[in-house]
């Protein structure tokens, strides 16, 4: 069994996933009022992918027969000024996500709680990722400015992601 301290900090970290995925989804209703249709898509899909990071931690606290906490979500922002203040606010919360994941790991590692090691070294390459993904969108945003034919074909570039396959543990 786990201890308390693994438990309540899984359950945070379950807590934190579930609200990117609420933060990305009224980024992503942002987008779709103003237009920016393939970015809708884009962190529509990216919701998607972080409730999955929330479900790969809340079967794996079933699997260990720990007790799940699971608390009130904030209402996120939905109001922004442009497209580029939505994939920078993206970018700082994908870096905060990662500080958590960082902290977390250290937890679980000091407590010897080692199968929840294991799990979250997936989460650790997953932050890699997300961070970087996010970091090349931004200086796209950046390098066309304000140019209208710019963002329209970035915003296109966007919506060609595809969707990630997702499995009963949110394997993306
Ligand atoms: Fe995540
Ligand atoms: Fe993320």
């Amino acid at each position: 069994m786990m201890s308390q301290t693994v438990q309540d900090a899984i359950n945070k970290q379950i807590h934190a996933e579930l609200g990117a995925s609420y933060t990305y989804l009224a980024m992503s209703a942002w987008c779709e009022q103003h237009s920016f249709t393939g970015s809708a898509r884009w962190l529509r899909l990216q919701s998607q992918e972080e409730y999955g990071h929330a479900m790969r931690l809340f079967d794996f606290m079933l699997a260990r027969n720990a007790r799940l906490d699971l608390r009130n979500l904030e209402q996120p922002r939905g109001e922004y000024k442009t497209l580029t203040e939505i994939f920078e606010t993206a970018y700082e919360q994908e870096k905060a996500v990662s500080g958590q994941i960082e902290a977390l790991y250290e937890l679980v590692f000091r407590e010897k709680a080692y199968p929840a090691v294991v799990q979250l070294e997936w989460f650790l390459n997953e932050q890699v990722e997300e961070e970087k993904t996010c970091r090349e969108i931004v200086a796209q945003l950046h390098l066309i400015g304000s140019d209208p034919s710019g963002l329209l074909e970035i915003d296109r570039g966007l919506g060609s992601r595809a969707p990630g396959v997702t499995t009963k543990s949110g394997q993306a």
